[in-house]
C-alpha cells in the first residue's frame, strides 16, 4: 500500500504549496486543518482533511491513526517544542516512519535566538525518537516581502533593519518542492537541509528590482535596530519575535548569514526561485 502522508500547517503558506504538489503527483495524504470551515476550500479540491490541533491530544492521535509520514510545520511560540514534543511521542506510538520537518537555518538547542532554539528542541526530539526524519532549515522566505506589499504601493518605500548586508532569501514555493521530493522518493532519511535561494541579495537590490518591475522608484529605507523593534511592537508582534529579527538582521547587516546552499538545486534538479522571478510571479499583489 501507498504510504499515507499527514500534512499539518496546510493552509499556511510552505504548508497549501505541499498540498498543491501531492494533489498533482496523485499522492496518498490528507491535510490537517484546526476545523471544518478550513476543511471547505480543500473539500472543494476533492482534496481530504482531517480536523485537529497540535494543542489537542485527541483529536492529533485520530489523525495519526494510519498515517506513515508527516509533512511537520508548525508556527514558532514558545508553546512550539512541547507541541511537538507531544506530537513526536504519538507519531512514534501511532508506527510513523518518516517526518519531514520545517525547521531554520541555524536550529540548534544552544542557538542564540528563539526561534533558532526551539526548532533545534524539536529536532533533537525527532533525533532521539527512532522515526527517520528529513530536517528543512530555511533562510528567510521572499514571501516575507509580501508584508512589504502596502508601503510599497502606497509610499514607494521599503523598509529594513537588514542595512547594506545581503541574504541568500529563499522562495516558499522550492521549499515545499524539497519537502515533496522528501516525502516520496527515498535517499533524504537523516538529512538537514540548509535552503537558501540561488544568491544573496540586499534591501537595495530588493528596491530596485521592484522599481523595474513596477515602473516607479521604490525607495529603500534604513532603520535603525530601536526603529525597526518599535514598528514590529507598534504591528503587534511579540516581544520575543521583535527582539529575534533585530537579533537576525544585525547578523544579516553584517553578512553573516551571506552563504548561499546548493541543496535546492541538487535535490530538484532545477534552479531555486530567485528575487526577480518572486516579483513577477506575485507582481499583482505590489501593483
Ligand atoms: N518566515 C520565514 O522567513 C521563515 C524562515 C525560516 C523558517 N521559518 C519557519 O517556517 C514556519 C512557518 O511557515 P509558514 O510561513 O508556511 O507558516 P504559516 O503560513 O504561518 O502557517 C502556519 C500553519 O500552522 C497552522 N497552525 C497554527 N496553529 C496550529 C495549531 N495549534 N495546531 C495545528 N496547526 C496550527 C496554521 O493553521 P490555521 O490556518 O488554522 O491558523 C497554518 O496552517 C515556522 O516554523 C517558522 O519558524 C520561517
Amino acid at each position: 500500500m501507498e504510504p499515507k502522508i499527514l500534512v499539518t500547517g496546510a493552509t499556511g503558506t510552505i504548508g497549501s504549496f505541499v498540498v498543491d504538489l501531492l494533489k498533482d503527483k496523485k499522492a496518498n495524504f490528507v491535510a490537517m486543518v484546526r476545523n471544518q470551515e478550513k476543511a471547505k476550500p480543500f473539500k472543494e479540491k476533492g482534496i481530504k482533511t482531517v480536523v485537529a490541533d497540535f494543542s489537542k491530544p485527541a483529536l492529533l492521535e485520530r489523525a495519526l491513526e494510519g498515517i506513515h509520514k508527516i509533512f511537520l510545520l508548525s508556527v514558532t511560540s514558545p508553546e512550539a517544542p512541547a507541541l511537538q514534543a507531544s506530537l513526536v511521542e504519538k507519531a512514534f506510538e501511532a508506527r510513523v516512519q518518516h517526518i519531514v520537518k520545517v525547521s531554520v537555518r541555524g536550529a540548534d538547542p544552544n542557538a542564540n535566538f528563539n526561534i533558532g532554539r526551539w526548532h533545534g528542541e524539536t529536532e533533537e526530539v525527532i533525533r532521539k525518537s527512532l522515526i527517520s526524519y528529513t530536517f528543512l532549515q530555511p533562510h528567510s522566505f521572499l514571501q516575507n516581502l509580501l508584508f512589504d506589499a502596502q508601503s510599497i504601493r502606497e509610499e514607494g518605500k521599503i523598509y529594513s533593519m537588514q542595512g547594506d548586508g545581503q541574504i541568500p532569501m529563499v522562495d516558499a514555493r522550492d521549499i515545499a518542492s524539497v519537502a515533496v521530493k522528501a516525502l516520496l522518493e527515498p535517499g533524504h532519511e537523516k538529512a538537514s537541509y540548509v535552503l537558501t535561494g540561488p544568491q544573496s541579495i540586499s534591501y537595495h537590490d530588493i528596491a530596485r528590482e521592484f522599481s523595474v518591475a513596477l515602473d516607479k522608484d521604490v525607495e529603500y529605507i534604513k532603520q535603525s535596530t530601536e526603529e525597526g523593534i518599535s514598528a514590529m511592537l507598534e504591528a503587534g508582534m511579540p516581544r520575543w519575535l521583535a527582539d529575534d529579527m533585530a537579533y537576525l538582521n544585525t547578523r544579516y547587516a553584517n553578512n553573516e548569514d551571506s552563504d548561499v546552499s546548493p541543496v535546492i538545486e541538487k535535490v530538484l534538479g532545477t534552479k531555486a526561485h530567485n528575487l526577480v522571478d518572486f516579483i513577477q510571479d506575485y507582481i499583482h499583489i505590489f501593483k
